[in-house]
């Protein structure tokens, strides 16, 4: 930081302050995490410095003996963690990863099936303002409105009639299990490709903690830099068969030069996940959003789905007389950070919804464990009676920053 300051003092200390927010407030958005010094130094390295178009053995520039293993070492490791016959470490970040799946299998155009946006699938699962839904013939499958879970039956419905030749499964913001043997069957029976994008639920799917996608997806995609602590990035892991269109749909399909600097990283958040530590750290994630979601009930909060199976919560505010953003904007004064999010068969839009996301993973990292989590509802339970209240949201902010001081965030100094 010290050189960094010389050079450029506005942004060494908007970073400053950042890594301050960042320790002093309760974390709590699901997709968010802290990296490891270790990978935070990878990331920053001078590996940045080198261009690499291609892959191991195979690139169109000189210099390449460290950076061929480092990808090498990346790519094993993936294929370890995950089970998989391949492993791209490539992707710049998860909605590119999807991208080349979507490259990758069906060429420009094609029949998609994904997760609606509504109901907790991503962005690029299929929605209209994105590349997918745009570009590509889109049917979205959703919830059951009985119970707020995958409607599985509705969306083998869809399949027989609508015939996808790929089939995206997966979501950002769903709190139960998933069942990737049921959405295998479907794409077996309509002659589909299953692709699971375990972004939000990666660490759980290699811990045993929540079913993993194979041997039922054709091909899976996660982002880095969520449960598996990793710099911003994305993967693809795949039979050896789809391996050749997978790459190419990368690289050059989509992609130049690999950013090296976060194959290095990746490389060292594998290394971090294959430890026991990291399946007692997953373990801990579920019991603590148990735990949280337990004593928000307790206390009233109505939750979608009655609770949770994995990492994150879905707050209905409208129990609080609140709308999502009214709640996370007030929980922020607050210092606790999460985000207003749709519920299932949300009457208002995404703008302005009427949920509140909640996840535990970056809590967890911090070494918080289930008194922690009961304090937290606790304090969210307090912020609902207080909303626009500034010394009283200042109070509990005062509460959470001693808290917090109590469990150092990794990776900020
Ligand atoms: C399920 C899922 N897939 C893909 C992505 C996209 O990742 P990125 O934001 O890195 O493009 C996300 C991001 O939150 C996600 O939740």
């Amino acid at each position: 930081m010290d050189q960094l300051r010389e050079t450029d003092s506005q942004i060494a200390e908007l970073i400053q302050r950042e890594a301050a927010r960042q320790a002093n407030v309760l974390r709590m958005i699901p997709s968010e995490n802290y990296a490891s010094a270790a990978v935070l130094t990878a990331t920053g390295s001078i590996l940045a410095n080198k261009y690499s178009e291609g892959y191991p053995r195979k690139r169109y520039y000189q210099g390449q003996e460290f950076i061929d293993q480092i990808e090498e070492v990346a790519v094993q490791r993936a294929r370890a963690l995950f089970g998989a016959e391949h492993a791209n470490v490539q992707p710049y970040s998860g909605s590119p990863a999807n991208m080349a799946v979507y490259l990758g299998l069906l060429g420009a155009e094609g029949r998609v099936m994904g997760m609606d946006l509504a109901a907790g699938g991503h962005l690029t699962h299929g929605a209209k303002v994105s590349f997918s839904g745009s570009y590509y013939d889109v049917r979205q499958y959703g919830l059951s409105r009985e119970n707020g879970l995958i409607d599985y039956e509705a969306a083998r419905r869809l399949a027989r009639e609508f015939r996808p030749q790929l089939i995206f499964c997966g979501a950002s913001s769903y709190p139960r299990i998933i069942d990737f043997a049921i959405f295998g069957e479907i794409a077996r029976e309509v002659g589909a490709f299953l692709a699971a994008d375990i972004s939000h639920i990666s660490g759980l799917c290699v811990t045993g903690l929540h079913p993993h996608p194979l041997p039922h997806a054709d091909v899976i995609t996660t982002t880095t830099h969520k449960m598996l602590r990793g710099p911003r990035g994305g993967m693809i892991l795949c039979r050896a068969g789809l391996a050749p269109a997978i790459d190419k749909a990368v690289f050059p399909g989509l992609q130049g030069g690999p950013h090296n600097h976060v194959t290095a990283a990746i490389a060292v958040a594998l290394k971090e996940a294959s430890g026991t530590a990291f399946v007692e750290y997953c373990r801990q994630i579920v019991a603590n959003a148990k735990a949280l979601a337990d004593e928000l009930m307790a206390r009233g909060f109505k939750l979608i789905t009655g609770g949770t199976d994995n990492h994150l919560a879905l707050i209905d505010a409208s129990c609080r007389g609140l709308t999502g953003k009214i709640l996370a904007q007030a929980m922020e004064k607050a210092g606790i950070v999460a985000n207003a999010n749709k519920i299932p068969f949300d009457p208002r839009s995404a703008n302005d919804p009427s949920g509140v996301r909640l996840g535990t993973p970056a809590l967890t990292s911090r070494g918080m464990k289930e008194p922690e989590m009961r304090r937290v509802a606790a304090l969210i339970d307090r912020v609902t009676d207080v909303v626009g209240d500034e010394a009283a949201l200042a109070k509990i902010r005062a509460e959470v920053e001693e808290m917090c001081a109590a469990f150092p965030a990794p990776g900020i100094a």
